[in-house]
């Protein structure tokens, strides 16, 4: 297998003679070629505080009686994850790039503690384990003291050897490489082929003018509908992801940024890195439980069909913590007993399943029903035409992004886009947030500067607040945001198959 192109910069890194004279594993051999493996897993252990079987790394601090493990014991938590240290709470820990640890600190005035001689393995070892400089000066007791056993040790050192030279995948010096997943087989393969013009066309764009700090957009595919696995996957090959259109199991490493992501089968812990520009099924429902709020008591009650997923769990979440009388959500039923929920003489219904069942329910309902429906604007699409009369005067469909070019509002930027590029407006809202996305991603990119990492693009993801995208609303993220469009619309559907806006952009109320 060829090592990412991630590692193979770092095993280019020149040797110093001063470091050709440390020992074994922390310096540099005259054939630069390290294990890509034991990096690999040093970096779990610093990143991510996983050691060589996948259990929490385990320390104490130097007080002797706190413990740390996992996610808060890894270097990264607090030198930062390339390793350029932070100040954080009066509290410096050091740069400890590899550079820096094989550089001699001198002393700033006579007597200054700080000033050291250049680590070396064995020094280095006793820094991690016993707290204790090449000097024996005892450290801090914000400096944990790790019980590692050999082979993490011999992972984490070759790991600090390299560590603030390497690069991630997919940077390299005059290219940046994205990728998306996107279903390229199959009956989902026009989707995917829209979604792939729509970056294409816009990576070109961005390339004719000279590209990201000089360095060109490139794009890298991956088949999310086909069966064998890729032979190098994505994370191996991009820096991150945009735009793509999961189903079924994440890829390979769930720590890759991937910007608006579309998950057909959303998991109840999303990836970690996953920044998303759809607000999905459970903040539609607790959008449509907000408006359906005036119209509910007690003898008109919030009924609550569709399956087990988020839309139920968003509806009955939402109106608990509304408080409205008592058990404001009467019934949950399952979408085959979409006709039983007349029954319970609702105030709102709140309805995701089949365009058939909604036919069903709204049969039984019959004309005139007070009863307000609603439903996520994905089921507007699949409507026969013959249920589109009577659905009209009772359902309000939730529609998370801007209406397409109904609305017009907010798209001119994408518009013009489509037409310029002579690009079909064909699936409009995959369309739609792919150029949204790769927006977003550019405008990080341009953030997270010419050093950028995966770790500094997620870091300028994070730092975005109510960023105009040019085909979605205002875009925020933050440390614990990762949704950025959190509200929708509700639309009437008309007897030609357009959604008519109904109201102005809703965002959920605190
Ligand atoms: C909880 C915060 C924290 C974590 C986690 C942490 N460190 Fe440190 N580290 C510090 C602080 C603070 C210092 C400065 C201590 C001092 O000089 O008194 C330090 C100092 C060091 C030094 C000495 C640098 C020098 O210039 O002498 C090395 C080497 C080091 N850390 C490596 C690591 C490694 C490797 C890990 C992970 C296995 C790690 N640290 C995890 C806080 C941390």
């Amino acid at each position: 297998m060829r090592p990412a192109s991630g590692t193979k910069g770092a095993q280019v890194l020149p040797c110093s003679a001063a470091l050709l004279a440390a020992v074994a594993l922390f310096a540099c051999s005259s054939r630069e070629s390290l294990p890509p493996g034991d990096a690999a897993r040093g970096k779990a252990l610093f990143t991510r505080g996983l050691t060589r079987d996948g259990s929490p790394v385990r320390a104490t601090l130097g007080d002797g009686v706190s413990e740390l493990a996992g996610e808060a014991a890894a270097c990264a938590s607090c030198h930062g994850p390339s390793g350029a240290g932070t100040f954080e709470g009066g509290i410096l820990a050091p740069d400890i790039s590899g550079a820096r640890l094989r550089r001699e600190v001198g002393p700033r005035w006579p007597g200054d503690p700080l000033a050291r001689p250049a680590y070396g393995e064995a020094s280095l070892v006793r820094a991690v384990a016993g707290g204790v400089g090449p000097t024996g000066r005892i450290f801090g007791p914000a400096m944990p003291r790790y019980a590692l056993g050999a082979k993490d040790l011999a992972h984490l050192l070759a790991y600090l050897r390299i560590l603030g030279t390497e690069t991630d995948p997919g940077v390299s010096a005059g290219a940046l490489r994205l990728g998306a997943r996107l279903p390229l087989s199959g009956p989902w393969a026009g989707v995917g082929e829209d979604v792939r013009a729509v970056l294409s066309a816009q990576f070109e764009a961005v390339n004719r003018r000279g590209g990201i700090y000089g360095r060109r957009l490139e794009l890298a595919l991956e088949d999310a509908t086909a069966r064998a696995p890729p032979a190098a996957p994505l994370s191996a090959r991009a820096l991150a992801e945009v735009a793509s259109i999961w189903r079924g199991p994440p890829g390979d490493d769930d720590q890759l940024p991937a910007v608006g992501v579309i998950d057909l089968q959303p998991r109840e812990r999303p990836a970690v890195n996953a920044f998303l520009l759809q607000p999905g099924a459970e903040l539609e429902a607790r959008i449509a439980v907000q408006h359906a709020l005036a119209r509910l008591t007690p003898a008109a009650p919030l009924v609550v069909v569709g399956e087990q997923g988020g839309w139920a769990r968003g509806a009955r979440a939402e109106a608990d913590r509304r408080g409205v009388g008592r058990g404001p959500v009467r019934a949950l039923l399952e979408v085959a007993d979409a006709r039983a929920a007349a029954a319970y003489r609702p105030g709102a219904i709140l309805f995701q399943g089949e365009a058939a069942a909604l036919g069903e329910l709204l049969e039984a309902l019959g004309e005139g029903t007070p009863a307000q429906v609603l439903a996520p604007c994905s089921v507007a699409a699949r409507l026969p035409p013959a249920q589109r009369a009577p659905a009209s005067k009772t359902v309000l469909f939730v529609c998370p992004a801007l209406l397409g070019d109904q609305s017009g509002r907010g798209l001119a930027p994408f518009s013009a886009f489509l037409e310029r590029s002579g690009l079909a407006p064909r699936n409009l809202a995959f369309q739609a947030n792919a150029y949204a996305a790769a927006t977003v991603v550019m405008e990080a990119l341009k953030r997270a500067g010419e050093g950028v990492s995966r770790a500094g693009l997620v870091r300028a993801l994070e730092s975005l607040r109510d960023f105009e995208t040019g085909a979605s609303p205002p875009v925020s993220f933050g440390p614990e945001r990762r949704v950025g469009v959190a509200g929708a619309y509700l639309a009437r559907l008309e007897t030609d198959g357009r959604l008519t806006p109904v109201t102005g952009w809703l965002e959920l109320s605190p």
